[in-house]
């Protein structure tokens, strides 16, 4: 991005030195913070290659969405509300990506968060601190790294900045393409070396092909900062703690995309109460065994006095990953910032683990999500 992403001046280290978490002194008196209930802590900050971010960021699949989240334009005022909330609030990341939004709309997420950035009326140095993740689609026409730089223009001026923030990999063809993976890997390599982004990531990486990008990487020059896999107690399987393993080995940032299951880690979806679309043929198959998971968030929840959804993204948070929930309303937003501020203890998590285990059925994995490469080239 065109703004810089300058760290704060006096840092301290946070009570629990597990998680990395960093304190900023000088940003905790100079924000002004809504009055929200419950607190969060808006200066606490994670470190991601060279970037500062908060500790959890929010994600904009459905900023564009007709389709799967039913957006529509007149929520675009409500977004903007949320995104100043968000960004008062301390949170600086924003996930997106150059396939967000569904026909004409393609490209709505980015666009809209291009315009919340200019238009933001706070602090020049909160709205300068703020790190766009988008991903660029492995689309089958986009076959030379200069494809890729052109897709990279392309969110550049979708979203009106001179620099993004974290360019990722939206997903791997390793699978299906072999020979288009490199492509993808000298594209984000370009990307770098022309100063369009400020670090690199990827998406959807199973835990063979992630080394084998870092290691790639490495040799041109290019750090990997951050890897985005789907992660929640509901997709905690054997690839996602190996890929957390992984990560953790080599420096690189964890992102759980969907730490809510899509919505079904609320507790406001039943198998009576479904929502619109096509998440009703999913959450189908999966709410029904999923009582003993809930009861053990809403248990938890009542405990610790926080809702559902905070305990599901606290739970993504103390496993040391960087949950990007999606928000659609202020409402929500407002919910979400919640999950910051306060940990789960190890009894709760094991409880909650325990719970997830029970259940019959898990979220469908993405089928872009790299596990046997065997055969693949590269
Ligand atoms: N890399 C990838 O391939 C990939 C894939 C998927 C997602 N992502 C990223 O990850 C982000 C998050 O994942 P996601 O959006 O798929 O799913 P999610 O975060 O698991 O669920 C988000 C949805 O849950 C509902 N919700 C959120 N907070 C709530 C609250 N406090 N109370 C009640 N309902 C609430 C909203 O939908 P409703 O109100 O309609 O229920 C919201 O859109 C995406 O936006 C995207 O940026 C990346």
């Amino acid at each position: 991005m065109a703004f810089s992403t300058a760290t704060p001046m006096a840092y301290f280290t946070c009570s629990n030195p597990s998680t990395d978490t960093l304190l900023s002194s000088s940003s905790l008196k100079s924000l002004k913070i809504p009055r929200l209930i419950p607190p969060f802590w808006p200066w606490e900050k994670v470190k991601m290659g060279p970037l500062t971010v908060s500790p959890m960021g929010f994600g904009t699949w459905a900023w564009g969405n007709q389709l799967l989240w039913g957006y529509q334009e007149s929520m675009d005022t409500d977004l903007q509300r949320t995104f100043n909330l968000a960004v008062e609030n301390g949170i600086n990341l924003f996930d997106t990506a150059d396939s967000y939004g569904t026909g004409r709309l393609n490209g709505q997420s980015e666009k809209l968060l291009g315009k919340f950035i200019r238009e933001f009326e706070g602090q020049k140095r909160v709205r300068d601190n703020i790190v766009i993740a988008t991903k660029f689609a492995a689309y089958p026409w986009r076959l030379t790294p200069g494809q890729f730089v052109t897709a990279c223009k392309s969110s550049l001026d979708r979203m009106q900045i001179e620099q993004i923030g974290i360019g990722q990999l939206h997903w791997s063809t390793a699978n299906y393409a072999p020979l288009q993976e490199l492509a993808l890997w000298d594209g984000l390599v370009a990307m770098y070396e022309k100063g369009l982004v400020r670090a690199v990531g990827v998406s959807n990486y199973g835990p063979k092909q992630l080394v084998k990008i870092h290691d790639y990487l490495k040799a041109r020059g290019v750090p990997l900062c951050s890897a985005q896999v789907q992660y929640s107690l509901l997709s905690t399987g054997e690839d996602q703690i190996e890929i957390k393993s992984i990560c953790d080995s080599l420096g690189i940032r964890l992102i759980s995309y969907s730490p809510l299951g899509l919505g079904m880690l609320t507790g406001k979806y039943t198998p009576s109460k479904l929502p619109r679309g096509p998440r009703a043929l999913l959450f189908r198959q999966i709410l029904p065994g999923l009582e003993p998971l809930l009861s053990s968030l809403r248990e938890i929840a009542q405990r610790r006095r926080k809702t559902i959804p905070q305990v599901a993204i606290n739970w993504c948070i103390c496993k040391g990953t960087i949950p990007i929930p999606g928000v659609k309303t202020v409402k929500q937003a407002e919910e979400n910032l919640g999950a910051l501020g306060w940990r789960l203890t190890s009894d709760d998590l094991l409880q909650l683990e325990d719970a997830a285990r029970e259940s019959p059925r898990k979220m469908i994995q993405n089928i872009f999500q790299t596990r046997c490469i065997s055969y693949s080239l590269m």
